[in-house]
């Protein structure tokens, strides 16, 4: 078969891991052709593509970010998106395409599925808040790296008596905050599952420096938000794909620590560090093992469907069923396991 490969949205740690294995089975098992093609669904309509080997991804394993580049772009944001999406398939004889995205590209691979295209899906966010699926690779890798800088940022807080509030990625759901907040031992962590109040957080903060506590690590979502009428925030911006532009609910945090308590508050915004880089030992296993059942998958015709892991072993999922499931939000056992720690 003939089988096309395409990335999109947020680029995520393992991506290239993922491209490695569809290429490794698909040539060396099934006797495909891979040809990958640049920039998410725009290389498509644009007719751009590499042609995929095993030597072209030799060395690609740990590589972070993605070989093919990606765009937030799905064909049916223009007219003529669909068809030129056809016509291209068509012309480059692709038998089968794999779309390796999180919740946006593989809206748009549902229902390009839908009107009758051979797609299968892989799931990819550092967010990990698709609830098609248990985990997405490059969600353990960003957490490790928010922990890792959690740690520098204790030594700091500790040496100067100070709250350092981190904040992290994740969108509307607070998996990365949650699972570093517990991690990197934070004193509050705000998720925008909780709408905080930022008077009991700074009680909080008060409360533990009364106990001789004087240093405290904050970790707040991008996503978190007040309970209505607590706190005012700036108006929300939007990028050309009508997605909210999150980022910087920390300075606001931050500054009304720092206000309302006296102490000394500096804040830390992670961002794409966070997306960045090597993908850790788990990522690449199961960026591995989704790639492996991905191809499979072409090959036992399962089109509409995505691969996903369930109950830790890897299962498949229609992509309509993913889609209607939709956010995959914090476990409330979770956070009240993080709860217990606060000010503590
Ligand atoms: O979905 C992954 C993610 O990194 C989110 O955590 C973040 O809000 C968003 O992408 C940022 O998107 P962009 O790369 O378009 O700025």
């Amino acid at each position: 078969m003939r089988v096309g490969i395409l990335t999109g949205g947020g680029d995520c740690p393992g991506l290239n891991a993922v491209i490695r294995a569809v290429v490794r089975k698909g040539i060396r098992v099934h006797g495909d052709e891979l040809i990958g093609f640049l920039d998410g669904y725009q290389g498509v309509v644009d007719r751009r593509h590499v042609h995929l080997d095993v030597e072209s991804l030799r060395g690609k394993l740990p590589i972070g970010g993605t070989i093919l580049g990606t765009s937030r772009y799905q064909p049916f944001m223009d007219d003529d998106g669909v068809d030129r999406f056809r016509d291209a398939l068509e012309a480059e004889g692709v038998d089968a395409l794999i779309v390796i995205g999180g919740e946006g590209t593989l809206g748009a691979a549902r229902d390009l599925a839908a009107l009758g295209f051979p797609i299968v899906g892989i799931p990819k966010t550092i967010d990990n808040d698709l609830d098609g699926t248990e985990m997405t690779f490059g969600f353990q890798t960003a957490v490790q790296i928010c922990t890792d800088a959690i740690d520098r940022l204790h030594t700091t807080a500790e040496s100067h008596d100070r709250v350092m509030v981190v904040e992290v990625m994740g969108r509307h759901a607070g998996h990365i905050a949650v699972w570093s907040g517990i991690a990197g031992g934070a004193t509050v962590t705000l998720i925008p599952e909780e709408p905080f109040d930022i008077e009991a957080v700074c009680e909080a903060i008060t409360r533990r420096h009364h106990t001789g506590r004087f240093a405290s690590i904050v970790v707040v979502a991008e996503g978190a938000v007040p309970i209505p009428g607590t706190l005012s925030l700036p108006r929300p911006e939007f990028d050309d794909y009508g997605h909210q532009r999150l980022g910087g609910i920390g300075t606001t945090v931050g500054g009304e620590i720092e206000r309302r308590t006296g102490f000394e508050t500096r804040v830390t915004i992670l961002g794409y560090v966070q997306r960045g880089g090597t993908p850790n030992a788990y990522d690449r296993v199961l960026a591995t093992r989704y790639g492996v059942a991905a191809i499979d998958a072409v090959h036992d015709g399962a089109y509409g469907e995505m691969v996903c892991l369930a109950a830790g072993k890897i299962a498949r999922i229609t992509l309509e069923e993913a889609k209607s499931r939709g956010l995959k939000t914090v476990d409330p056992q979770l956070y009240d396991v993080a709860r217990v720690f606060f000010a503590a």
